[in-house]
């Protein structure tokens, strides 16, 4: 008995000290693997908490063999119209002069709006609120509207504030296709949903028609106007489509509409796994391109316009700076 007792422990104790070396061999690799991801991300200034995420959100293309399109984005814009010119101007360039709020509703559309219908997503986050007393904005811009609830939620706020912002929301006002399954509500007719109009009464309702001006296009051709007739906000809100590409010529188009010196842009849905990460892969190569630091906040992302003074570089090489800075140059060179 003693023998064969004494031969089976002779027989399991490699296998079990294999099988704890190996294990521990396995956690120091990933525990490895984990900081130096944290590493790569620290340098470029993202902040991750979740290390699984960092392992998850690298991106490792080589950007540098790109063509230049992927990162020049219309951003010439206009100098500054005055803010007290901004609604009076947007009117005439959008609605013909006329506030899309004078007469609604028509006596076609009436019937079929509720006095109210406000659904969003985290669309009274705190983010909202800290955001809106940091920059004390006289001007947002807010990508990705729907029913209105983030933009009446920040009007309310800065009513609460005393302050006077002026709030313009890009949205196209179609939703998704489908979204009508989960939204059976909003009538639809001729195929086409009455999310717009519902949006207007919803602003009507709550009371912030001098607020709210809706600039119902798509994201991209509403920024081009936007950035052709000088609107320069002072913070933007980015929540429009979610996979990469939307997100990412998104975000580099308003970050052309930011003031100068003390913008800040800020979106939702940045650990979003739909979409591929669309959003969160957007973000993150926007901010490695910039050299900017990503700070998140619950399941929002904050871009803050660096200071001309505490400009970082960009970690990797960005066509555009690239040629810019060849410009600067250029420029000293000529000019000393
Ligand atoms: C998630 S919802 C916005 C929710 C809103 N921010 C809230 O918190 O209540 C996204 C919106 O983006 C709009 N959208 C998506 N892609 C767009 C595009 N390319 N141009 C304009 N609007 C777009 C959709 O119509 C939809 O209303
Ligand atoms: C506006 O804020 C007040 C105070 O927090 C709140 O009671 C009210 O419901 C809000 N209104 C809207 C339309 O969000
Ligand atoms: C909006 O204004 C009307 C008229 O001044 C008032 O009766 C109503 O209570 C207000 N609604 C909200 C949500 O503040």
């Amino acid at each position: 008995m003693g023998i064969h007792g004494n031969g089976g422990r002779r027989h399991w104790q490699p296998l079990l000290l294999s099988g704890l070396a190996f294990f521990a061999g396995l956690m120091t690799s990933l525990f490895l693997k984990i900081e130096t991801c944290k590493e790569v991300l620290r340098e470029r200034s993202v902040e991750v908490e979740d290390p699984i995420l960092c392992l998850k959100s690298q991106i490792e293309p080589d950007l540098k063999s790109l063509p230049s399109d992927f990162f020049t984005f219309h951003n010439k814009c206009r100098e500054a119209t005055p803010l007290a010119k901004v609604r009076s101007m947007l009117l005439d360039e959008i609605f013909d002069g006329v506030s899309p709020f004078e007469g609604f509703p028509s006596p076609h559309v009436a019937p079929f709006l509720r006095k109210e219908s406000i659904k969003g997503w985290g669309s009274r986050a705190k983010v909202f609120d800290e955001l809106l007393k940091e920059v004390r904005p006289q001007l947002i811009v807010e990508l990705g509207t729907f029913l209105g609830a983030s933009a009446i939620h920040m009007a309310n706020l800065s009513q609460s504030m005393g302050l006077q912002t002026l709030i313009l929301c890009i949205d196209d006002f179609r939703g998704w296709p489908g979204f009508r399954y989960t939204f059976k509500d909003i009538h639809q007719e001729h195929g086409q949903a009455m999310l717009y109009y519902q949006f207007l009464q919803n602003v009507i309702t709550t009371n912030f028609t001098h607020a709210i001006i809706p600039v119902p296009f798509s994201t991209t051709s509403a920024m081009a106007k936007l950035c052709d007739v000088g609107i320069q906000a002072d913070l933007i809100e980015v929540d429009a489509g979610h996979d990469f590409h939307s997100a990412w010529a998104d975000i580099n188009r308003a970050w052309a509409l930011l003031r100068p010196g003390v913008g800040i842009m800020f979106g939702h849905d940045y650990y979003l796994r739909a979409d591929n990460r669309g959003v969160g892969r957007a973000v993150n190569l926007f901010a490695r391109l910039k050299g900017l630091h990503i700070q998140p906040h619950g399941s929002h992302w904050i871009l803050r316009r660096p200071r001309p003074s505490a400009r970082r570089s960009p970690v990797i090489s960005d066509p555009e700076h690239v040629r810019s800075e060849k410009r600067k140059k250029r420029w000293q060179e000529t000019s000393s």
